[in-house]
């Protein structure tokens, strides 16, 4: 079992991916891999925005309560969706209890900036393990102007790692640092005991992240700094090409998948 005290005394690289459904869930935590994000990435992926901005808490709750039913071994960690967090404090904490409550997660990431100190401190006293996640954010992504690498200056790299410091502080098991320059996740992986979990952030963090539609190759794009290690989008394509060309051609159900029930001789026929 994977426990957020656990990351934090791992020797090995913690290793991270989204999933949104049971069934993906489950081959994600029989592989061993020791976080899985419900990640409002969900937005893009299984939910067809073209951004997270949309993602409901009922969207993560379903989602998250789905993966948390598959999962026998990782830790689930809930992705808090745009605006479920940060306009009132204890609405903020209610929404994150509710996906340990009503979901089943262990614990549940933010989007952090320095507005997220001292909720990460509320739900850490409460009880809500928090995974802070710096850099690129995208739910911020209108105020950003794309989806563009972060703390690329000095005065950047600076702010990032200064709530990184912040968020360790308040109490965050874990951080997550998107798209940022490696050596700038280095230093911030040095400078914390917190356990850093990197996405298009290089190497040296102590763990990484990615979507697993990019892994599997279930999608139609994936970012640069993501790798696709399978072709699933192509096996679902040759698989449902050649059920519809058996459909088609009379080939498919042959009599080994159809059942005869021998007492309905006498079954009414028209003709
Ligand atoms: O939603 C998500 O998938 C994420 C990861 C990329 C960290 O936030
Ligand atoms: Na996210």
């Amino acid at each position: 079992m994977t426990t957020t005290r656990g990351l934090r005394d791992r020797e090995e690289p913690i290793t991270m991916l989204t999933a949104y459904d049971a069934q993906t869930a489950a081959v994600v935590d029989e592989a061993g891999i020791d976080v899985v994000l419900v990640g409002d990435s969900m937005g893009n992926t299984a939910l067809g925005y073209d951004s997270t901005l949309p993602v409901t808490m009922a969207d993560v709750r379903s989602r998250t309560a789905a993966v948390a039913r598959a999962v026998e071994d990782a830790l689930v960690v809930a992705d808090m969706p745009f605006l479920s967090f940060g306009l009132e404090e204890a609405e903020s904490v209610r929404n994150a209890g509710e996906l340990l409550k009503e979901a089943d997660a262990d614990a549940v990431k933010i989007e952090s900036g320095p507005h997220t100190v001292e909720t990460t401190r509320r739900m850490t006293e409460v009880g809500i393990p928090v995974m802070a996640h710096l850099g690129l954010t995208p739910q911020h992504v209108n105020r950003l102007g794309g989806y563009t690498r972060q703390g690329t200056d000095e005065e950047a790299a600076a702010e990032i790692l200064d709530l990184a410091r912040a968020h360790e502080e308040a109490g965050a098991f874990a951080l997550v640092l998107e798209h940022v320059p490696s050596n700038l996740a280095a230093a911030v992986t040095e400078a914390l005991e917190t356990p850093t979990i990197g996405i298009g952030a290089g190497a040296d963090c102590d763990g990484q992240v990615l979507v697993v539609d990019d892994v599997i190759g279930l999608g139609e794009w994936s970012p640069p700094f993501s790798r696709q290690f399978g072709d699933v989008r192509g096996e679902m394509e040759r698989a449902i090409e050649d059920y519809r060309d058996a459909v088609e051609t009379g080939e498919f159900p042959g009599e080994e998948h159809a059942h005869v029930e021998e007492d309905l001789e006498d079954v009414y026929r028209p003709d």
